[in-house]
């Protein structure tokens, strides 16, 4: 028989109050939600959190739409950047602006390196849920971390147990970051100009150098120029924000009824379905059904071209452009002999479709020491490898989504500093996946600036 609706009893309501809010179905599956130890905690913060007003505006998401469809035909590009798992402790001053520098700093090579607008998107405010693929450590027998919008990362038991509390904690954390993001769009002027000159010192001398000082330069001479930089606030817009669309208790509480009477989940500008939780048949896709903010569906190796038209057909039913992103992380090999004929599959069903390389997520190794990395030259190899297939199927390259950190991380092997892996205990510092220092992030963003004037 029919699902039953995801909507229990939706009914009207002043703008962004939510009526009745939504709830998910209780007889489709949700992968990878935590069990609350008790139950009528977790109620009182859900109860809290309908109860907090809304984090993004309907009018901020709709603008974020027009821009990926921009990037979906390829008059911009995105540049989706940020942590695996963002944490509590990163809604600091500091670490927020070196964040920021990153950004901007990647936009300034973009922009600058091929004329294209950049749209950056931050892995951010709220990207504090992880699917994990085993649900104890291996190594320390303890029930995995799974973000800090769940449960503590120290390393002892009672740490570890799920506390709805958290999903509050959460909000006001998210609230400040983009708060930070909202008064504050760039960081200091000169801050992006060092972090390109000091990729282009740790890179061989060559085009890619030449094509770094000569950024680094060109914003220099920007920001000296009478304004003081602020004009060029205008061409690199702000930040927008993300995250996986994981807890659904969360998403579900902070989704509110718009003045269009449509849903939004106000947590974040753009949502994503994980590789891990993308089932149709699963919760998550029906809850991606049900708001109006754009989506985006990660796709790994094992996704065939007809989930592609699937997902097209029920995500984007009235094909508005920019409503849906995927982004394809099948790792290097894959991406040569199956992205081709996934590009095609959405082609085919007449949806237009923002596509976004995620070069991290199919790339990822553990070295003999135990260090979960990835190898840039992987990285970069998807990255040609998603140009050459986007080339061969005349779609439009739309992005880049890398996991980033601004600080001067070891957690990726190779590229241009030849990081070693008896390197890596130097400073590994994710608390989940293996991030791109700023060097190494740089990198691909020259990767991707190549490819777009070859
Ligand atoms: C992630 O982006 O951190 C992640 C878990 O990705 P994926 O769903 O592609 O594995
Ligand atoms: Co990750």
């Amino acid at each position: 028989g029919e699902a039953a609706p995801i909507l229990a009893g939706a009914s009207g309501g002043r703008p962004h109050e939510s009526g009745t809010p939504p709830t998910v179905s209780a007889d489709l599956p949700a992968l990878h939600q935590p069990v609350w130890p008790d139950a009528e905690a977790a109620r009182r913060s859900t109860d809290r959190l309908r109860s907090l007003p809304p984090l993004i505006d309907s009018a901020e998401c709709e603008a974020l739409t027009a821009d990926l469809a921009a990037a979906a035909q390829g008059r911009a590009f995105v540049l989706h950047l940020g942590d695996c798992a963002e944490t509590f402790e990163m809604c600091d001053s500091q670490s927020l602006t070196m964040r920021q520098a990153l950004a901007v700093a990647s936009a300034a090579v973009l922009n600058y390196g091929c004329g294209l607008t950049p749209i950056p998107i931050g892995r951010i405010a709220g990207a504090y849920a992880k699917p994990r693929s085993r649900p104890i450590d291996q190594s320390t027998g303890l029930g995995s971390y799974l973000g800090d919008m769940i449960n503590g990362f120290d390393s002892d038991a009672a740490s570890r147990i799920p506390d709805p509390g958290r999903m509050v904690d959460a909000y006001f954390h998210a609230a400040a970051t983009l708060n930070h993001l909202r008064a504050q769009p760039i960081p200091a002027a000169r801050v992006p100009a060092r972090l390109i000159r000091q990729a282009a010192d740790v890179c061989a001398e060559g085009a890619q150098a030449r094509l770094l000082r000569d950024v680094a330069d060109l914003v220099d001479v920007t920001m000296a120029a009478p304004g003081g930089g602020r004009d060029q606030h205008s061409s690199l817009p702000g930040m927008r924000v993300s995250h996986e669309a994981l807890l659904l208790d969360y998403e579900l509480a902070l989704t509110r009824r718009g003045h269009d009477g449509r849903w939004w989940d106000c947590s974040a500008h753009l949502l994503w379905v994980g590789e891990r939780t993308r089932d149709p048949a699963h919760a998550h896709i029906r809850f991606a059904e049900l708001i109006a903010n754009p989506i985006a569906v990660k796709l790994g190796p094992a996704t065939r071209p007809a989930d592609v038209a699937d997902l097209c057909r029920r995500l984007s039913p009235d094909t508005v452009p920019g409503r849906l992103t995927f982004i394809p992380r099948l790792g290097a090999e894959r991406a040569e002999t199956v992205l081709p004929a996934l590009l095609e599959a959405a082609a085919d069903t007449g949806t237009p479709v923002c596509w976004v390389c995620d070069p991290m997520h199919g790339n990822t190794f553990v070295t003999e020491q135990g260090f979960k990395s990835r190898h840039v030259d992987d990285v970069t190899a998807e990255i040609r490898a998603f140009f050459r297939a986007c080339r061969a199927t005349g779609v439009a390259p739309g992005g880049l989504h890398l996991e980033t950190a601004p600080e001067p991380v070891t957690e990726c092997v190779g590229g241009w500093q030849g990081l070693r892996e008896d390197e890596l205990a130097n400073q590994y510092d994710t608390r989940c996946d293996p991030r791109l220092n700023a060097a190494q992030t740089l990198q691909c963003v020259t990767v991707a600036v190549e490819e777009f004037r070859s």
